[in-house]
């Protein structure tokens, strides 16, 4: 760490911390010209809370799979068939066809379903299957940089569309797409993650999803909905997913046991039509995910216990984002305006006019406070101006001291 400080770059490492029986990493940071400082108060990355990781039920999970599946849970397939090497463990895909089918009040099938490695993975395989050169894809104006950043590679044309309280501002959706075709690009994605948005924390009202879907069948275009952080709702159920209201099979639904269960499974999927699948499937380049690991995660949602650990992760979460919102009004108040979001991991936090923003985030990350700047996550540079705090993955006890270090920092870089 240090000599990548003397390098003048800025880097992050790991470091494990025992707490209780968890263990928690903590990031170590060094900054150019400083000397390193350990993040006792991360705000910065999407991640949710490893005191809350289900370690015991996973730890079973696993030896009961093995105990009962033997050697084939250690084959490159199982019943599923050499589709499985595409596809994924059929036994998960189940779960998760059911899962979702129940939700979403729609019957999907187990070849509706393709697993992957996390949902950046499952992004990836998307756009890497649906775009290319010629196309063009629209994204909310702040959105999640690694799809964008996936759209890119495929050679298609990206436009933005803004983003207000009430997510996407779709009426504008038009006019994006129709300056796609004058230009000579072929519209033919919307990348939207509708439901607790990352990073802005938004939900994309009803009727919205409505006219978004509507904008879609005349244009002809496909959505791709990412749906990671919808379960995490704390105010009772959000509005249905796109994919539930959508009659036309024009929804491609990517989700991840990520934000569910714990990002370090690697474990999500999916969902849309059989050909769009197959087309996914055709994009691959791996042999689908562990095989243990799918079938593991298929006995632990079998069982009850994902949709038991959800609710509990929803009083989690919410508590944790009831303390965040009034440190931030005791803390913050003079210096940033912000939404209480509903769901998900984020506070999107708009900075007064005068704050410099890395000045107050260097003060900070001197002090063991970590946070991530908008324009590193936004599509689009009036995301400046902005700064996105995850706090669920911080200790209770410390999201109070952690905003008031960061309070206190952005209230000396003013001005
Ligand atoms: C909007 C969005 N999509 C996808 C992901 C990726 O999650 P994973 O690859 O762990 O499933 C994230 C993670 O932060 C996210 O914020």
């Amino acid at each position: 760490v240090a000599d990548v400080a003397q390098r003048g770059e800025e880097r992050e490492g790991v470091a494990d911390r025992r707490e209780g029986s968890a263990v928690v990493t903590t990031t170590v940071l060094a900054v150019a010209g400083t000397a390193s400082t350990e993040v006792w108060c991360n705000f910065d990355q999407g991640l949710p809370d490893p005191r809350h990781f289900p370690v015991a039920d996973l730890e079973r999970c696993v030896v009961e799979t093995l105990r009962a599946d033997g050697a084939d849970a250690l084959k490159y397939y199982g019943d599923g068939g050499p589709s499985e090497m595409q596809l994924g463990s059929v036994a998960l895909r189940e779960e998760i066809a059911a899962r979702a089918g129940r939700r979403d009040g729609r019957a999907v099938g187990v070849d509706e379903v393709i697993l992957a490695h996390g949902s950046t993975d499952g992004l990836a395989l998307a756009v890497r299957a649906l775009l290319g050169p010629g196309d063009g894809a629209v994204v909310e104006a702040a959105t999640y940089a690694h799809t964008e950043r996936f759209v890119r590679a495929t050679g298609a044309t990206i436009r933005t569309v803004p983003l207000d309280d009430d997510g996407m501002v779709v009426n504008d959706l038009r006019g994006v797409l129709g300056a796609l075709r004058d230009d000579g690009v072929r519209p033919r994605l919307i990348y939207t993650i509708p439901t607790f948005q990352s990073p802005t924390g938004t939900v994309l009202t009803y009727a919205r999803r409505e006219e978004l879907l509507a904008v879609a069948g005349e244009w002809d275009v496909l959505v791709l909905e990412d749906n990671c952080y919808y379960e995490l709702a704390y105010e009772g159920p959000p509005p249905p997913t796109l994919f539930a209201l959508d009659a036309s099979g024009r929804v491609v639904q990517s989700d991840s046991f990520s934000k569910v269960i714990a990002p370090g499974l690697r474990l999500a999927w999916v969902i849309a039509g059989a050909e769009v699948v197959a087309e996914l499937a055709a994009a691959r380049q791996d042999f689908s995910v562990s095989q243990l690991l799918a079938r593991a995660v298929a006995r632990y949602v079998a069982e009850g216990s994902l949709d038991a650990h959800i609710v509990e992760l929803r009083d989690v979460y919410r508590r944790k984002r009831d303390i965040t919102a009034t440190a931030l009004l005791e803390h913050c108040g003079g210096c940033v305006r912000f939404r209480v979001p509903a769901g998900g991991l984020y506070f999107w936090l708009e900075l007064a006019p005068g704050v410099r923003w890395e000045a107050a985030r260097a003060r900070a990350r001197k002090l063991g406070v970590a946070c991530r700047p908008a324009d590193s996550l936004a599509g689009d540079p009036s995301g400046r101006g902005f700064v996105r705090l995850a706090p669920m993955q911080v200790p209770d006890a410390d999201i109070d001291r952690g905003i008031e270090v960061l309070g206190r920092a952005i209230a000396a870089s003013t001005g």
